[in-house]
């Protein structure tokens, strides 16, 4: 990866090891900012669930992106890498008093609302903070992603998002709002979205409730499209930045109001690879089970939606003869599985497996399940340095908050 050899930082770290590449994010987060040149303003605000590891915010940070945070833990995180906070965003269906409060404290660019009650507790929040509080609407606009049931959020039966039955009323009512200033408006239709069809529909819907809304005097300074733009795991064939780029262009058209995007996984899903070493080859009546020593806990997309990921030798064998394989975890459930039927030469136990495109929701969704240490990870710098941008955990990290009787 960026010319340096993954085996050799597989012995050097140790296995499991996220592996990130600086350039591929660097790239990604231009990509994602050139396909939005044309509208009268933008920004991508990166959304800090798929990755929030420090150095990867600061390296978006370093290319001007805001953030998209869904939680006080990840406000913090974004504002330490040095994301301005004029630049970050806050949604999420079930925000605390605490972390609205650190948000209004912090002066972010705006409290995305998704509940009405966020309302009333946001103005309690203004008189007491003796602030006013900029706020946008975030609006279910009832699209089919036509994505994984796990990953839709923009659909009626969805938690996700205000009715846009109550919209306009809902914006009309909270202008007479001193305390608050309704100044954009969100929506989020779901995630790893593979055709242009559902972000064309919601653009159109987004842009239009927009006009209506500054006709009616709402002074909005934002019309933000989400994020969910889909990647390359394997067969699919999702747009790039450019194509959707041109969608949410055409449908913003002349909007004097800044245009907004917070994709996560497009950013930084394939920048990085989970290196796993092979343990032991097991035959089990008529399978063959590679044991890896990942498990579900370093990367759980497989086991949770059944997600397809991209998995390859890191050296090249002499017997390339493929057979279909069980590549599986060390982990007490038989949900611990990378792939299934997966064809791949044979290897031996001490071989190195790279799991490909792991860079969204993979070391962000790690646990310690089975008291298992969370890997290291390694950021391949521009310019080749290589960086410890996270320590592997150790076993005094297991029990640092906990008290013994
Ligand atoms: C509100 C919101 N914004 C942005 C995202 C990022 O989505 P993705 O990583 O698919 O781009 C999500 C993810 O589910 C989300 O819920």
């Amino acid at each position: 990866m960026d010319g340096i050899r993954l085996g050799d930082l597989s012995e050097q770290y140790g296995t499991p090891l996220y592996v990130t590449s600086q350039q591929t994010l660097i790239h990604a987060a231009q990509s994602a900012q050139q396909a939005l040149i044309g509208a009268t303003s933008s920004l991508v605000c990166y959304a800090v669930k798929a990755n929030p590891t420090l150095a990867i915010l600061q390296t978006f940070a370093g290319q001007g992106l805001g953030a998209d945070v869904t939680s006080g833990g990840e406000l913090f995180r974004a504002l330490k890498a040095g994301i301005p906070a004029e630049k970050i965003v806050f949604s999420g269906v079930g925000k605390s008093i605490t972390e609205l409060r650190e948000a209004i404290a912090a002066r972010i660019l705006a409290i995305q609302i998704e509940v009405e009650e966020e309302i009333d507790i946001l103005s309690k929040l203004a008189d007491e903070m003796k602030v006013s509080i900029p706020v946008a609407l975030r609006v279910n606009p009832q699209v089919d992603a036509q994505t994984h049931p796990s990953i839709t959020t923009g659909m009626a039966e969805n938690k996700f998002g205000l009715s846009k039955d109550h919209l306009p009323d809902l914006a009309i009512a909270l202008q007479q709002n001193a305390r608050l200033s309704l100044i954009g408006l969100s929506a989020h239709i779901g995630s790893q979205v593979t055709s242009l069809e559902p972000f064309h529909q919601c653009a159109v819907y987004m842009a239009g409730l927009a006009r209506q809304l500054l006709d009616f005097g709402v002074p909005l300074e934002y019309v933000n499209y989400g994020g969910g733009l889909g990647v390359k795991y394997g067969d699919e064939q999702p747009p790039i930045f450019a194509e959707w780029g041109s969608v949410l262009r055409a449908a913003h058209g002349d909007l004097p109001v800044r245009l907004l995007v917070e994709p996560g996984r497009s950013l930084v899903a394939d920048a990085s690879v989970l290196l796993t070493r092979v343990t032991g080859i097991k035959r089990m009546g008529k399978k063959t089970f590679v044991i890896v020593d990942a498990g579900m806990n370093d990367l759980i997309r497989p086991a949770l939606y059944g997600a397809y990921h991209p998995i390859s030798h890191v050296l090249q064998r002499e017997d390339t003869v493929e057979i279909a394989v069980e590549i599986v975890g060390p982990i007490c459930e038989t949900t611990d599985t990378f792939a299934s039927e997966r064809m791949l030469a044979l290897p031996r136990a001490g071989d190195i497996l790279a799991v490909g495109m792991v860079g969204a929701y993979g070391i962000s969704m790690a646990s310690n399940y089975n008291s298992r240490p969370r890997p290291a990870e390694i950021l391949i710098e521009v310019g080749g340095e290589v960086k410890i941008i996270r320590t592997r955990e150790t076993y005094a990290d297991l029990i640092h908050h906990e008290n013994l009787l």
